[in-house]
């Protein structure tokens, strides 16, 4: 009962407890809900949604894990969170619907919740991991690479059952949101994963990291076919504009590679570490743009996990690619 609690209370408490005026009210039904949940647990009833997961009654520390991929390492939640007007809209995570004006056409993300008729309750495990990681929907249909399913491929066996046993735990939230069409953006191949964990070992476990925190989405420009340029893994120049509460502008992804001008070659561990958790950059200014979505997640990685994705980040070859300067002018404060 206790090991429960206390692991339920942070999925409550960011799931519930976020909000502003007059959602209360909700926060309650959800610590309700999440109490019956435990209930649930408790009496070893299997909920319907574990049905086919064979294992009896879920694990915390597998649970654990899922959430730690889905809220901090892997970002389901910024991007299938709907925006209110100050940033996410905790209350409704994972429900869909947040919308991105981006160079390829406006995207619009699904409802990830455990809700029959417009989430994701009916998919089996299979079709849920088979989407992560392949970017393949029970219908068969290939998903734009918004989804970033190229670099989710990387995902052990271990980790995807550990995200599906937390997405699981997500409260069903009935939001139908309309699908993508029309995006200017090619879909690829689907890929082939291999379920490996990393070696353990720094630079692999970094690796690892990079693909599932999918840095090279953002820091890998797109070449004429609309696909990542592969002369320019991680060496930036990928342009985005500013969502309408952040800002204004243009700001175009930096080079992480260590090319020691217009990559990551001045930056020292720590700095670098800094730059991931805190978006302060070495000269000073603020890492604005996209990254800032993520940054509440990246703030909670695990100092060892931010340390073996710099031990990755240095090992990779240099590359020569200056990126513009931003024209990023960020919203007024207090407006
Ligand atoms: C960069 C934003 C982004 C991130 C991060 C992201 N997704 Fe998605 N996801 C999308 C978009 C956009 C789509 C819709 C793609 C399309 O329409 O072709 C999608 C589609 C899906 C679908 C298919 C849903 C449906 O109804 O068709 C599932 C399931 C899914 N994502 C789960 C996840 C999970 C789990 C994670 C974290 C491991 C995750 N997503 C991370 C943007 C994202
Ligand atoms: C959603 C897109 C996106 C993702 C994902 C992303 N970044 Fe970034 N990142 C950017 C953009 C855009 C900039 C440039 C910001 C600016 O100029 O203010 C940037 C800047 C940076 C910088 C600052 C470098 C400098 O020039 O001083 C570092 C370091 C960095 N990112 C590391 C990472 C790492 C490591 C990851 C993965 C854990 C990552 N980023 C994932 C978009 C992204």
């Amino acid at each position: 009962m206790h090991r429960f609690s206390l692991l339920l209370l942070p999925i409550a408490l960011t799931l519930g407890a976020v909000s502003c005026g007059g959602a209360a009210t909700d926060a309650k039904k959800d610590s309700d809900k999440t109490a019956k949940t435990d209930d649930a647990k408790k009496t070893d009833e299997k909920p319907e949604a574990d049905a086919d997961a064979d294992e009896g009654p879920a694990d915390p520390v597998l649970i654990e894990r899922g959430r730690y991929l889905a809220e901090v390492v892997m970002n389901c939640r910024a991007c299938h969170t709907p925006l209110s007007e100050s940033g996410p809209d905790l209350d409704k995570a994972y429900s869909g619907g947040l919308e991105y004006p981006d160079t390829f056409g406006t995207w619009r993300s699904p409802n990830i919740t455990q809700d029959q008729r417009t989430g994701i309750g009916g998919w089996t495990d299979e079709q849920i991991i088979n989407a992560v990681r392949r970017g393949i929907r029970p219908s068969g249909e290939q998903m734009y690479p918004v989804m970033p399913y190229e670099y989710f491929a990387a995902a052990s066996d271990e980790d995807m059952k550990a995200l599906v046993a937390y997405l699981r735990t997500i409260k069903p939230i009935d939001n139908a949101v309309a699908g993508n069409t029309d995006l200017k953006l090619t879909k690829p191949t689907p890929p082939e994963p291999t379920g490996e964990p990393p070696l353990p070992e720094p630079v692999a476990e970094g690796k690892y990291l990079v693909e599932l925190a999918h840095c090279g989405d953002c820091h890998t420009p797109l070449g004429a076919d609309g696909r990542p340029d592969q002369s320019k893994l991680f060496a930036g120049g990928r342009a985005y504009a500013a969502l309408p509460f952040q800002g204004e502008g243009q700001v175009w992804s930096a080079n992480l590679t260590p090319h020691p001008t217009n990559g990551i070659g001045k930056y020292s561990d720590d700095e670098l570490m800094t730059a991931i958790t805190e978006l302060d950059k070495r000269d000073g200014t603020a890492i604005v743009g996209p990254m800032t979505f993520y940054v509440g997640a990246w703030s909670q990685l695990k100092h060892k996990d931010v340390k073996a994705i710099v031990a990755y980040l240095r090992s990779l070859p240099p590359v020569d690619n200056a990126v513009p300067k931003t024209t990023w002018k960020p919203q007024e404060a207090g407006g």
